[in-house]
């Protein structure tokens, strides 16, 4: 049987900063309030002829090349993204591929918002342990200031943008292999986060809807609070099922929403401050984006080494979960 192996990691950070106090400037807020509620200083927004294909593009050749697989020999691409360069089609995903002269190869986009790496890693995994696929690029990638609404500060001071990927291939060598994936979903709490209108629920309306109506809308403290309940019970699942203990883990990377919400999980487990990977300060929350952008950074700061384990944990609008117990399994070591 395949097993699929973590390989590498690349990540694409747009150069523009909006920082609390430039948003102080826009809506009643402070940074004093922001930094106190949510652990967020600054995020990072795309230009406005910067799509979400184009920092997808930039973080997958990053991934391509760290890889050491040669990039004909990639043969599936999933893109997770709640803003995509279109409304329905063509997928991110395809226009990714053709940036990066992928050809002939399968790529589709997934809607698990913030949990969308853990869904694309949990679906690269199927395939490969499958046999249908052997190398499967999997990306983040979020444009979520085409999609805020920079009037409303319960929502505008969280997101912004990004694009995280990695590469996943077939190995033999079970010491390499992803350990387990967990993932669920609830729409019985659908509107706790959503863009209520632009699709076939408002079909007609939409014609005349202003833009702003396809703006994310969130009940933030109801959201916070199934957060960390979900979250908590989601990782101890995850280590109880496979007799790990959370000492472990190497590194913790959680979805970057709330430092709040981290630490309140990060506690639970009982984890020390250095198993617990943090970007939430500088990046904000870019959704799909945040956990591959997060996992680069510690790569790029030299934290992350070949054998090292990893656990993920993610909860996003849907309302979608998922964990994953994720060794870093290097070609290049
Ligand atoms: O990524 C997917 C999942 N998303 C999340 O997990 C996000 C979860 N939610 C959160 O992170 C937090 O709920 C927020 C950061 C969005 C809000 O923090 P909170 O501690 O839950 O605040 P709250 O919504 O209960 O609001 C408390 C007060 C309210 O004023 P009153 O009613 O007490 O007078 C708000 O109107 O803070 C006010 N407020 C603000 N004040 C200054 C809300 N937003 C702001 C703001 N600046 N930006």
């Amino acid at each position: 049987m395949a097993y699929a192996a973590f390989r590498s990691i690349g990540a694409y950070v747009p150069s523009s900063i909006l920082t609390n106090e430039d948003l102080s400037k826009m809506v009643d807020t402070s940074d004093e309030w922001i930094t106190k509620r949510t652990g967020i200083k600054e995020r990072h927004i795309a230009a406005k002829d910067e799509f979400t294909s184009d920092m997808g593009a930039k973080a997958a050749q990053i991934a391509i090349e760290r890889s050491g697989i040669d990039k004909t020999q990639i043969d599936m691409l999933v893109c997770a993204t709640i803003s995509p360069d279109y409304f329905c089609m063509p997928s991110t995903a395809t226009i990714i591929a053709t940036k990066l002269g992928l050809k002939n190869i399968t790529a589709f986009d997934i809607s698990a918002a913030c949990t969308g790496f853990v869904y694309v890693l949990s679906i690269a995994k199927a395939f490969i342990e499958s046999g249908m696929k052997k190398n499967i690029l999997i990306i983040g990638a979020e444009k979520l200031s085409a999609i805020t609404d920079y009037t409303d500060r319960g929502t505008c001071i969280l997101f912004g943008d990004g694009a995280g990927a990695a590469v996943i291939s077939a190995t033999n060598n079970k010491d390499e292999a992803i350990i387990d994936i967990h993932t669920g979903a609830d729409g019985e709490y659908a509107d706790l986060l959503m863009t209520p209108n632009g699709g076939s629920g408002s079909a007609h309306d939409s014609l005349t809807q202003e833009a702003s109506s396809c703006f994310m809308q969130m009940k933030g403290n109801e959201t916070f609070k199934v957060a960390v309940k979900t979250l908590t019970k989601d990782v101890i699942d995850i280590l109880e099922h496979n007799n790990i203990q959370s000492s472990q883990i190497k590194h913790f990377v959680p979805h970057q929403a709330n430092l709040r919400i981290i630490k309140a999980v990060g506690d639970a487990l009982k984890l020390q401050d250095e198993q617990v990977v943090l970007t939430v300060e500088k990046y904000g929350n870019t959704s799909g984006a945040s956990i591959p952008m997060a996992i680069n950074d510690i790569y790029e700061k030299g934290e992350l080494k070949a054998g090292e384990l990893m656990l993920l944990d993610a909860f996003g609008g849907g309302l979608t979960w998922g964990s994953a117990l994720v060794p870093f399994s290097p070609l290049k070591k």
